[in-house]
């Protein structure tokens, strides 16, 4: 069986890589979905969040990278997939996973949705807070790849330069 794990991955960072692989572990395939929130502004733009969730893979043949606008669950009834992963970090994610979850499933009956709990020492990591730490100086190297830390490095320089 497929499973697609959805998200926004701007960038993504060692705590959604540690939900696909251990996720994939269970399933045939992870369909890594790359995608638009409309409530976001994004550093990177689709096509360079999609190029780093891919870099991440390359060795995993089980793990497939797409992106498309529109609704999940539309996209997934024309795929066949039936089950979502999500992650699931602190008791705070819950509200708005439980709320995604029920509109998905409302959309679309014979979807599931499988949580999976993130690992203790990436309950605290966010696309946000990397990016945040990143902008003001920081470094959470041992939290995000190599390519992601490069990729972050050379977008700052450049958006700090128009
Ligand atoms: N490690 C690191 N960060 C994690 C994490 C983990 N294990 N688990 C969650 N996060 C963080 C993400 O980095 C992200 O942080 P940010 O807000 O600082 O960027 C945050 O948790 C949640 O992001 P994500 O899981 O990417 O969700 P999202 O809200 O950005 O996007 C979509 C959710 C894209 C899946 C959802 O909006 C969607 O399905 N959109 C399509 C339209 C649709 O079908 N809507 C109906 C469904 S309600």
């Amino acid at each position: 069986m497929k499973a697609i794990y959805p998200g926004s991955f701007d960038p993504i960072a060692n705590g959604h890589i540690d939900i696909i692989e251990r996720a994939s572990e269970f399933f045939d395939e992870i369909v890594v979905a790359v995608m638009i929130n409309p409530k976001k502004k994004y550093l990177f733009s689709l096509e360079e969040r999609r190029k780093l969730v891919e870099d991440c893979f390359h060795d995993n043949k089980k793990i497939k990278v797409v992106t498309f606008e529109g609704l999940l669950v539309d996209y997934m009834r024309e795929h066949h997939y039936r089950v979502i992963i999500r992650g699931l970090r602190t008791l705070t994610d819950y509200g708005y996973e439980a709320q995604m979850a029920l509109t998905n499933k409302n959309l679309y009956k014979e979807s599931e949705t499988f949580f999976i709990h993130s690992e203790e020492k990436y309950t605290f990591l966010s696309s946000s807070i990397v990016r945040e730490v990143y902008f003001n100086g920081g470094s959470l190297s041992g939290y995000i790849p190599h390519h992601v830390e490069k990729a972050l490095v050379e977008k700052i320089q450049a958006t700090r330069s128009k």
